[in-house]
């Protein structure tokens, strides 16, 4: 049994996939076998879809609207079209991974902040040319996109130059765009870490979602969840699911990993139980019609590709396989789940 197919009456399993995954044949065979859904880790966020080499030699042919490039996105496309594995479009906005000199006058970083009219220009120009894109040559392929990524943080909108530059409806805007150049079908996702914070859940709710459901903007919550051993507790982040699940949108789970530095059998085994708890968290929540979790996708295919090791300083190993193919306790904590049920 793989993943794929253990949940297939369920929800989707997705799993991000970087350069390397797509250069290593077993990890492509690794994700061919399992995974009914992938992101693309990097390549297709803003400062590698904008093409910084064109924009800054002609800033003033490019002024309103980037110039994009898509050799670097084709890749995962092309692996996605011919495996039939759906793919989330990750990120088209972001206060991360964004080139600075988008904000800019004439593209140039040294120089005053462009308006909030010549930002949402090419905001508008760029969402179109990357979703023209996508529907164009490969259509049906992308799903669902995450129109925003990360505007909330302690406890108020997140100060970047999204919301300065711009102003509070900065991202109502980027949905709009969103909205009106994605196919019919795809759906449009807010993404965020640390979405099951009472203080968080609660602002994300208020303010963010609701003005985007209120204009009809919003299909999905993506919850990223980089987790601890220990953090959220299993209520906090039972509670998110059934509050994101009540407003009726769809939930992604977007960015899955487990933080633990443990390699020995007892900490793996750890691992396995906390894996087998969230999951069992939102096979229950789909089941029961609590939420409608569409899609679980793990931030990475095999310990040694994870972030965390470089992000905690510390060697993890968060996911459900190592050593490019080897299975986990953690894998079969979660592909023998919903049988167990
Ligand atoms: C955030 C982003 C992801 C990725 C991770 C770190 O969660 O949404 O795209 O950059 O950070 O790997």
């Amino acid at each position: 049994m793989t993943l794929k197919e253990a949940y297939a009456p369920y929800f989707k399993i997705g799993s991000s996939v970087s350069r390397a995954n797509l250069d290593n044949p077993l990890r492509i065979q690794l994700l061919k076998e399992h995974y009914s859904s992938m992101t693309c880790e990097n390549d297709m966020k803003p400062m590698f879809f904008m093409d910084e080499k064109e924009n800054l030699e002609h800033p003033e042919k490019y002024d309103h609207a980037p110039a994009v490039r898509f050799d670097l996105a084709r890749r995962y496309l092309d692996f996605a079209k011919e495996n039939n594995i759906a793919l989330r479009g990750h990120t088209l906005a972001w206060h991360g991974q964004t080139p600075r000199w988008f904000f800019h006058e004439n593209y140039d970083e040294n120089g005053p902040f462009a308006s909030r009219e010549l930002i949402l220009e090419r905001l508008e120009n760029y969402i179109h040319s990357v979703l023209d894109f996508v529907q164009t040559e490969y259509p049906g392929v992308v799903y669902a996109w995450d129109v925003f990524n990360e505007i909330v943080d302690e406890g108020n909108f997140r100060i970047s130059h999204w919301s300065h530059l711009v102003g509070e409806d900065f991202f109502i805007k980027a949905f709009e765009f969103a909205r009106k150049y994605a196919a019919p079908g795809v759906k449009l996702f807010y993404n965020d870490y640390e979405c099951y914070a009472p203080w968080k859940l609660k602002f994300i709710c208020e303010k963010v979602l609701k003005p985007l459901m209120e204009r009809g903007l919003v299909d999905g919550m993506g919850m990223q969840s980089h987790l601890l051993m220990d953090h959220p507790t299993l209520e906090e982040y039972e509670n998110a699911v059934r509050t994101y699940g009540a407003l009726g949108l769809s939930i992604h789970v977007t960015e899955l990993d487990i933080h633990i530095h443990d390699d020995s059998e007892e900490g793996q085994n750890a691992l396995a139980a906390r894996y087998r708890d969230i999951f069992k968290i939102l096979l229950d929540a789909k089941k029961n019609g609590i939420a409608n979790v569409e899609c679980v996708t793990l931030w990475g295919l095999v310990d040694e590709d994870s972030w965390l090791s470089f992000f905690r300083r510390e060697k993890s190993h968060p996911l459900l396989f190592q050593n490019d193919t080897e299975a986990k306790p953690a894998y079969y904590a979660v592909v023998n789940l919903p049988s167990e049920n």
